[in-house]
This record gives C-alpha cells, structure tokens and sequence, in this order.
C-alpha cells in the first residue's frame, strides 16, 4: 500500500450521522410506564429519544449516517477498502448489516464485518479500523455505530424504557498528515460483569421460544445501580490512565467526547478532567443512549457544530455491556471538510 508523504498519521477524515424523526418525550412515557419527566431527565439527562420506523432496521440508518460520512471525507464509494459496522441491534443475524451497507452504498471495493462490543463498539471499532490503516494492509476504513435499541426495549419497563434510543454516527479511517490522528487507544473488558447488563435469548444458547417470549427474554435486561456505580468508576480511572500513557496532562485535554448514557456519568467524568462545560459534547437530552451510536454521534454533531477544530486533542471514552470500556485519544485533523 503506498503512502501519501507526509501522511504518517491515521485518523478521522469524515464524520456523519443519522437520528430518525420519530421523537418519543418523557412526558409519553408517563402514559406508558409509572414515570415522570421530572424523574428522568434529575436521574439521567433525557428529555426525548428517537425511534426507528417498524419497516427499517438498523441498516438504513447506518446507510445514512455513511453517506454523510462519504461525502465530507470526499472519497468516492470505491475508495473504501473495509466496511465495519459495530451493532448490538443487527438488521438479522446474517448476513451482517456491514454487508447490506457495502452493498447499499456500492462500496464494490470493500471486506465487510460486523463487530459487537455493546456500547464500547465504536471505540472498538476505531481501533480495528485504526490497526487496518496502520499495518497498511488498507486505505480507507467506514466505521459505523448503528443501533435500534427500541427493538429491544421491553417497553413497559420503567427500569430500562427511558432510558434508550435509536441512530447511527459513522467515520472514514485513513492516512493523516504526520503528528495528528489518533494518538493513543486503551480498551478493556471484564466478562465478570456479563450479568449486570444482557439480553440472553435469541442466541444459540437459548433459541427463540414460546416461553422465551413470554418470560421477556428478548429484551435489554439491566442492574442499573451496578452499572452506574461501574461506569462512574471506569470512565473516571480509563480517562486518566490513557492521558498518563502518551505523557500528556489534564490541560491537554481540548475537548471530551464521552458515551452519552447518563448525564451524572458524563459529569463525573468531566470534573475528574477539570474541564470546563463547554469542554465537553452533550446530546443525551434529545437522543437518550443509543448505544454503539452515541459516540460517533455526539462526534459528528461536535465537528459539524465547529466544537472540534484542527489540531485540537479530542478524547473518546465509553462503556457498555460485557462488561466492556474504551479510550481513544486523537489530534483532530480538519481541512475544512464541514
Ligand atoms: N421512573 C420512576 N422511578 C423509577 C424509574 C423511572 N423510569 N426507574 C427506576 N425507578 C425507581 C426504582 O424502581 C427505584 O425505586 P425503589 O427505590 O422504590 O426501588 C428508584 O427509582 C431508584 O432506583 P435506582 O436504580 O437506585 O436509581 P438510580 O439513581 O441508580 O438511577 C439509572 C437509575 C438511571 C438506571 C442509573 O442507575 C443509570 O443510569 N445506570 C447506568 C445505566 C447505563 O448507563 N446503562 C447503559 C450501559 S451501556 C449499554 O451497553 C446499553
């Protein structure tokens, strides 16, 4: 694979993002579950999510959210030499939705996979994406976190209901000039916390049934308490250790661009950074937890807003279901795509 000169860096040259129209109000909620919209949004931060049309799945707004992406990188559907997409919510089982994209979007060019790491996905994702590019082995990498969380949401839980929502966030991984792109990336799991955060049936362990269907089983089950108590602590300890490792300090840091699960998290997260409010990107109001899309995004929506500009130091961090977490640290590259 040649190497443009110069070009030593590896990083984002295009972001975009999909949310459906559909909105769905705390106040709505109140007519489904025992809730209220002052509970949810002192608890978590949400106002409203979004929700996918029954007839689409998660592929349509992958496909969206990518054309974006396409388009601001410049890069012709040809030029994508791998197509990952990180989802919990997959139109099927097979074929993977990273195929129906390739296809979608004529990628005629591309390996197609999927990868699934809960909520961490897209900081996975970057990371295969980042080694791809880095081993020079390809070129362009379309990374997408696409998730229809409704679709797994046992909507007469008021433990889980509020607090999830549909949309895809989408990246191009290539070459950047030298000294900008990702500077650094941690990931971590722990499978001890495989029960705190699950949706155990329609796998092969336990294959749709009757009795699965009746007992819920197809549903996002949570211990709230435990993860929150988990994700303060991780999102806290991984910020820190990733800025120790590539020997920057806190004020480094120019921008925080974190998993948008809940806004007590975020700002537990943020006063560990000693960042200040406008430091951090914050959207979990409109679109509550979409999973895999939350990050990538919150991103799109930083970058397109002007929040994140060349050369700033950008640090991504997230957690999810595994129980997995991530890190990533990059010297935005910007040249006037927007
Ligand atoms: N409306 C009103 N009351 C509620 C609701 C609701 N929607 N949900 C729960 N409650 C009640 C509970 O039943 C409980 O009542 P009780 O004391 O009578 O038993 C009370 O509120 C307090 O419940 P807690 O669980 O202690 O509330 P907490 O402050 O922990 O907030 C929350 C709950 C928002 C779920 C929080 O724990 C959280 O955000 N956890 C992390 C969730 C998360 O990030 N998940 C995503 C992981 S990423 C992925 O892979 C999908």
């Amino acid at each position: 694979m040649t190497q443009r000169k110069g070009f030593n860096g590896v990083g984002i040259i295009g972001t975009g993002s999909y949310v459906p129209e559909k909105v769905i109000t705390n106040f709505d909620l109140e007519k489904i579950v025992d809730t209220s919209d002052e509970w949810i949004r002192t608890r978590t931060g949400i106002k409203e999510r979004r929700i996918l049309d029954k007839e689409k799945g998660s592929s349509y707004m992958a496909i969206e959210a990518a054309k974006k992406a396409l388009e601001a990188s410049e890069l012709q559907p040809e030029a994508i030499d791998l197509i990952i997409v990180s989802t919990v919510t997959p139109d099927m089982m097979f074929p993977s939705t990273a195929c129906l994209v390739q296809e979608s979007l004529k990628c005629k060019n591309a390996a197609a996979f999927d990868l699934e790491a809960a909520c961490s996905g897209f900081l996975y994702g970057l990371s295969v994406a980042y080694s791809f590019v880095s081993a020079r082995i390809y070129k362009n990498v379309l990374l997408i976190g696409t998730d229809a969380l409704s679709r797994i949401t046992d909507w007469t839980d008021r433990n889980t209901c509020v607090l999830f929502g549909d949309g895809a966030g989408a990246a191009v991984i290539s070459e950047v000039p030298e000294g900008k792109g990702i500077l650094g990336l941690d990931l971590g799991a722990d499978g001890e916390g495989k029960n705190l955060l699950k949706l155990v049936a329609g796998g092969s362990l336990m294959p749709a049934t009757e009795e699965t269907i009746k007992n819920k089983l197809h549903y996002i089950y949570m211990e709230g308490n435990e993860v929150f108590k988990f994700a303060v602590r991780k999102m806290e300890e991984i910020s820190l250790k990733i800025i120790e490792k590539n020997k920057l300090n806190l004020g480094d840091i120019d921008y925080l661009v974190p998993h948008q699960a809940n806004m007590r998290i975020i700002e537990s997260a943020r006063k560990k950074l000693k960042l200040a409010e406008n430091k951090v990107y914050v959207n979990l109001e409109n679109y509550g937890n979409m999973s895999s899309a939350s990050i990538p995004v919150a991103l799109d929506e930083a970058v397109r807003k002007n929040k994140i500009k060349d050369n700033d130091v950008v640090l991504l961090i997230g957690f999810g279901g595994g129980l997995t977490w991530g890190a990533m640290l990059i010297r935005w590259y910007s040249k006037g795509r927007y």
